[in-house]
């Protein structure tokens, strides 16, 4: 009898234990991949007017940030981070090799800011980009050719930065881009020869 009420209490206590950790494993699931990306990508900028104060780690998604976009691709319930739009911030700081998992990114616009550093290689991994807008920045070093991956870009726009070298061959592989706007650098070199469509 006095053994039975023991395990009885044994059992509850570890049923009331199992309640509470299978909550508290809820609770910390957390901020999904894409959110903690961009809280990467922050912290590696100067945010001096706190534009960005809303990117709360306590969020199960980003998609109600400020600046960015989600879409539900219909293979996927899970909404995505679709486009980033920076523009006129006040940021600077450089830009986190963490965009490069921001995989299903449409357009990321960075324009008008004092970012610095170079331009990280892992941007190459944007796959679904149409639109790269960098210009008016502080972008130095040489342009990666990683961008030559980018095969849906439309639009690549880096103009009024401090980038040197030439602008890459793989660049002018991509059958999509229709707009290129390179001015204002330290780019040395000719073109690459731009199949550019009809
Ligand atoms: C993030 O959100 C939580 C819950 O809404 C809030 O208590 C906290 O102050 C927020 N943090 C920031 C930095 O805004
Ligand atoms: C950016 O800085 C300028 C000049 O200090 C200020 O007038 C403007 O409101 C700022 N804009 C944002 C979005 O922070
Ligand atoms: C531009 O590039 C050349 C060599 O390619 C270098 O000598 C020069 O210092 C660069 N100028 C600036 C402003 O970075």
């Amino acid at each position: 009898m006095n053994m039975e009420r023991i395990s009885r209490r044994f059992l509850m206590i570890t049923m009331s234990v199992l309640v509470i950790i299978s909550l508290l494993v809820h609770q910390t699931r957390g901020l999904n991949i894409e959110g903690q990306y961009l809280l990467d990508i922050k912290s590696k900028l100067v945010d001096k007017f706190n534009n960005l104060a809303d990117w709360n780690s306590t969020d199960s998604t980003p998609c109600g940030w400020i600046a960015v976009t989600c879409n539900t691709l219909d293979y996927n319930d899970d909404p995505v981070v679709w486009s980033l739009d920076l523009n006129s911030m006040n940021l600077s700081g450089w830009l986190s090799p963490s965009i490069g998992g921001l995989v299903h990114l449409t357009s990321l616009d960075l324009s008008s800011n004092e970012l610095s550093r170079n331009i990280p290689k892992k941007i190459g991994n944007c796959l679904s980009l149409e639109v790269l807008t960098l210009n008016n920045n502080r972008f130095e070093a040489n342009i990666p050719k990683e961008l030559g991956k980018l095969s849906c870009l439309r639009i690549l726009n880096i103009y009024n930065n401090r980038l040197s070298g030439p602008i890459p061959e793989e660049i002018g592989n991509l059958a999509s881009l229709s707009q290129l706007v390179a001015y204002s650098n330290n780019i040395s070199g000719s073109l690459p020869a731009i199949s550019w469509e009809p």
